[in-house]
């Protein structure tokens, strides 16, 4: 069974304790994310972009003026019992990382140097296969992938002892492996556990994390494209385990823009030609996607979602054969300051061409930092509310979101919006909220 809320228990546990968030890579995302979370819990910054921490939620009908924020409603941890940790084979704390990273001005990372540079990673799991831009020495030694994963298992359970934490969660925000297809390696436990044994290539660092997760009964949430959790094997594994897992790759910028765009056509049965989208980064991981084996997983991620959306094949006239590219280069005077352009054709009434242009000058991690605080926290409460395996209502947040086998993910973001809003009524025994409101016109 998915982690569909039909098995639900009554009431979610609330959230006693600490609460660990691990982040395997401790990168731009990773340290936006922390020193954000941080600078929040001193009153020095609002958490602006995170449902958690600023949406409200409506409940019963809407003359009953019922909306209270979604933290007093569903009981997620507090932002002061969280406790951070990472895995990076670049050695570098989390101050020193967020200063090379770029993102934050010194303004806003002083004021918490003690706390960031006491944020040290653990060594990684990593081979330069499968990120071949990136060379670090603080990296585990191991005969086996299993005993590398074993590894891992032990430093999560270490890092709970150490800080007292309850619960933790783990979130990936390392870079973009190269493009894994699925294959039999993958099909089950049993295969995956062999195949960690031999040493097999077709087992990425990413998905020793997953397993390590699971088995330790941390949820798990994959900010990257990479395949990582989204395998049978490991799915089934978060199934017996009573496991949440989620992914895959943050949606932020361009794609964020595509999942409010296209069902806006959609919705008013207006035809697509083409959509060309490129974008210049200049931040490391846009250099990781400078390698055609990193940018293959990326675009595979990134392409999609239109076809997902439009759905040619109910709508030939309006969208079939569309054409659809996606280009990413490094430019390095960018920095994290990424820039997107998409030029959009779209066909009206009689077959009339128009154009719509976006021009999005966007902060890439500055608009993934809230996903990443989201998620853990959600993930987190799914697990105490007795939800397991794929967490399709986390959908909202992912690019590719990870759904039950043979099923199409659901890539608009107001029917994500929708479906998250209504797991979390229904978690909490409030009534689905439909949108039907013909009892406002019975009299
Ligand atoms: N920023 C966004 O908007 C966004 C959106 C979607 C997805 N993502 C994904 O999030 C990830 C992080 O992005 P970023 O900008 O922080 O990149 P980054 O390059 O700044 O950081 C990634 C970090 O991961 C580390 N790393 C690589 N392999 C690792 C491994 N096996 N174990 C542990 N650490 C490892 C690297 O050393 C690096 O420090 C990337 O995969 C990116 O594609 C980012």
């Amino acid at each position: 069974m998915q982690g569909s809320a039909a098995d639900v228990p009554s009431t979610p546990r609330p959230a006693t304790g600490r609460l660990g968030i691990i982040t395997p890579g401790l990168g731009a995302v990773a340290t936006t994310f922390m020193a954000g979370v941080e600078s929040v819990r001193r009153g020095h910054a609002q958490p602006i972009g995170s449902l958690t921490q600023m949406a409200t939620i409506r409940l019963g009908k809407r003359t009953e003026n019922r909306s209270p924020l979604i933290k007093e409603f569903v009981p997620l941890a507090e932002l002061d019992d969280i406790v951070f940790g990472a895995w990076d084979p670049i050695a570098d704390d989390a101050y020193t990382a967020a200063k090379k990273a770029g993102v934050l001005e010194d303004r806003d990372l002083e004021p918490i140097k003690d706390f960031l540079s006491a944020i040290v990673p653990m060594p990684a799991v990593f081979e330069n296969k499968y990120v071949t831009r990136i060379n670090g020495t603080n990296v585990k030694k191991g005969k086996t992938k299993r005993d590398l994963a074993e590894q891992l298992r032990q430093d999560i359970r270490d890092f709970k002892t150490r800080n007292k934490c309850d619960r933790v969660v783990i979130v990936w925000c390392a870079s973009t492996e190269i493009y894994i297809k699925p294959g039999p390696k993958h099909a089950t436990l049993e295969q995956f556990e062999r195949a960690m044994e031999n040493n097999d290539e077709e087992i990425a660092p990413s998905m020793l994390y997953a397993y390590a997760a699971i088995m330790e009964g941390v949820p798990f949430c994959n900010g990257a494209p990479n395949l990582s959790v989204d395998i049978p094997a490991l799915v089934q594994l978060a199934n017996e385990r009573g496991v949440p897992i989620s992914g895959k790759d943050f949606k932020t910028g361009q794609t964020w823009m595509k999942t409010v765009i296209a069902p806006g056509l959609k919705a008013r049965m207006l035809g697509l030609a083409g959509w060309y989208s490129t974008n210049i980064l200049g931040n490391r991981d846009g250099e990781v996607l400078d390698d055609p084996a990193s940018f293959k997983t990326k675009e595979e991620s990134k392409l999609s979602v239109l076809h997902t959306i439009l759905q040619p094949e109910i709508y030939p006239d309006l969208y079939k054969g569309f054409s659809h590219v996606v280009r990413i280069n490094y430019y390095p005077p960018r920095g994290d300051n990424k820039e997107g352009w998409d030029n959009i054709d779209i066909v009206g009434w009689m077959g009339y061409p128009m154009q719509i242009k976006v021009n999005f000058l966007c902060r890439d991690s500055i608009l993934a930092a809230p996903i990443v605080l989201d998620l853990a926290l959600f993930s987190d409460f799914a697990q105490r509310a007795g939800l397991k395996g794929i967490q399709e209502w986390l959908s909202f947040y992912y690019k590719s979101p990870m759904t039950a086998p043979g099923l199409q993910p659901e890539h608009d973001l107001f029917i994500q919006q929708t479906k998250l809003k209504n797991t979390l009524r229904h978690l909490m025994g409030e009534e689905q909220i439909t949108h039907l409101g013909l009892e406002y016109y019975q009299s």
